[in-house]
Formats: structure tokens, C-alpha cells, sequence
């Protein structure tokens, strides 16, 4: 595993951008992993940057989300399929059809899961972007989820619903349930970008970078997974002890 502190949360999200460009520009098909959540803003920022100032082309770009909510319209605006489209969509030359997420208004929502777990597996992910949530989530993979998990519906923990409030408008609640690939499908992606800033995720960082791996902390696979980098900020950094790379 390689962990990269940047100078800011700013330079830290540009060194995802850089990863991120190096996967597209190199691969004839790329098929892309898109975590969302406020971190992953100002990654797709510099994409589209990169995009209207240096020619960056997604165009042959295939986009795979991490996981929807339960319960939101397609359209709502805190829908993640509404986020992509609303912070890269419209701003790149990413087709709309080559974003592709687990449909949470199926009806049966476990056939659902089936098929994009087998969409996702059958795409062969090459490069994976991550979050992680305080409680040591990445995707919506809450404490608990079993290593080897698959794509299924999950109840969201309360810490999460509370550090996602601020994604909602004032009155509107956080849904409890979300469709998410499991660590197990994360896993098979060829390689995990995970991306974190801010003092608040210093310490699930620690625990998934320096701590045992274990389904307490589900970030911690990335442990196990063998092409790994994890890009901080100072903040996000500043508990783990040991040596880290330079940018
Ligand atoms: C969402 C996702 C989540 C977020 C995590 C961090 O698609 O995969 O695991 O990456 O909750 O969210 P932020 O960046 O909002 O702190």
C-alpha cells in the first residue's frame, strides 16, 4: 500500500485527479469506479478542470457507482446518480449512459443487487475511487459487513445518516437504506484509489491503514487488496505513525 500526503486537501484531490487521468489516458476501455460524498467534489472539480482547460476526454469513459440510497426519486438531488450527473456529467464529454449505479426504485431490489454485482464483475473495474466514512465505511459497507460481501441493500448506521445530514436540505431525512457493492466486489477492482481529508477522518484512516483488518473496520480490506493508494491530507494524516510517501 502506498499512502501520499499532500500539502492540502486541495493538492490531495489533484493527485487523485492525476491517478485518475493516468488509468483513462492509458486504458482503451476504462472502466471507472466513482465513490461520491463531499471528498470526491474536488476530484471531479479538477476533472472537469483538466477536461476544459487540457482536453482530458472521458469519452470512452464507463462509470460505475459505489452505491445509490434507498428511497430517493432518481431525480432528487441527493440522489449519487443526480450528484455525478449534476458535478461531472454535465460538464465533461462522459455519456449520461455510460454512468451506471443499482437502480433503487426496482421492485425487487435483491434482483437488483444480483445484477449489479454482475454488471460491475463482468466491467472489471481497473481503477477504484474510495471514500471512507468516520466509522471506517467505504461505500455504504457499514461496520459489521462481512469482508467477502457482495452488492445488497444495507440499513445505514446513525453516525452515517448524521455526517450525511449536510448533504440533505434542512427537513428532508437522510434515508436509512442504501444499495452499496460490498467490500468483496470493491475488492475485485484492480486497483483502490481512497481518498481522504480533514481531521475528522484522521482516526478511521489510522484504523484502516496501521490497524488489524477486520469487518469492524471495513476500509481496512483495502489491506489485503495489492495495488493500493491512499491519498491524504495533513488532517487525515496526522494519526498514523509511520513513514509515509512524498507526493
Ligand atoms: C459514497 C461513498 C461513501 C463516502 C464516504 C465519505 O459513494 O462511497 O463511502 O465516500 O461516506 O463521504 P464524504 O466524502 O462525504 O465524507
Amino acid at each position: 500500500m502506498r499512502v501520499v500526503v499532500a500539502a492540502s486537501a486541495r493538492s490531495a484531490a489533484r493527485v487523485a485527479a492525476d491517478l485518475v487521468e493516468e488509468f483513462i489516458t492509458a486504458s482503451p476501455s476504462p472502466a471507472l469506479g466513482l465513490a461520491t460524498g463531499e471528498t470526491m467534489e474536488a476530484v471531479f472539480a479538477e476533472l472537469v478542470r483538466r477536461h476544459r482547460d487540457e482536453g482530458l476526454s472521458l469519452a470512452g469513459v464507463e462509470a460505475y457507482l459505489l452505491d445509490e440510497y434507498v428511497g430517493l426519486a432518481p431525480c432528487d438531488p441527493g440522489a449519487y446518480r443526480s450528484v455525478v450527473h449534476r458535478l461531472l456529467v454535465r460538464h465533461v464529454d462522459l455519456r449520461a449512459d455510460a454512468v451506471h449505479g443499482p437502480d433503487p426504485a426496482a421492485a425487487d431490489l435483491a434482483a437488483e443487487c444480483a445484477r449489479y454485482e454482475q454488471q460491475v464483475r463482468v466491467a472489471e473495474v481497473g481503477l477504484q475511487l474510495l471514500g471512507i466514512g468516520s466509522n471506517g465505511h467505504i461505500a455504504f459497507n457499514e461496520p459489521g459487513s462481512p469482508l467477502d460481501s457482495t452488492t445488497r441493500v444495507v440499513v445505514l448506521s446513525d453516525q452515517t445518516r448524521t455526517d450525511n445530514a449536510r448533504c440533505f436540505p434542512a427537513g428532508q431525512a437522510v434515508p436509512t437504506r442504501a444499495i452499496t457493492q460490498g467490500i468483496g466486489t470493491i475488492g475485485a477492482a484492480g486497483r483502490l484509489v481512497l481518498l481522504a481529508c480533514g481531521r475528522h477522518k484522521a482516526a478511521s484512516v489510522a484504523r484502516a491503514v496501521e490497524g488489524p483488518v477486520t469487518c469492524d473496520v471495513p476500509a481496512s480490506a483495502i489491506q489485503l487488496h495489492p495495488s493500493v493508494t491512499v491519498v491524504l491530507d495533513p488532517a487525515a494524516s496526522s494519526r498514523l505513525t509511520k513513514r509515509v510517501a512524498d507526493p
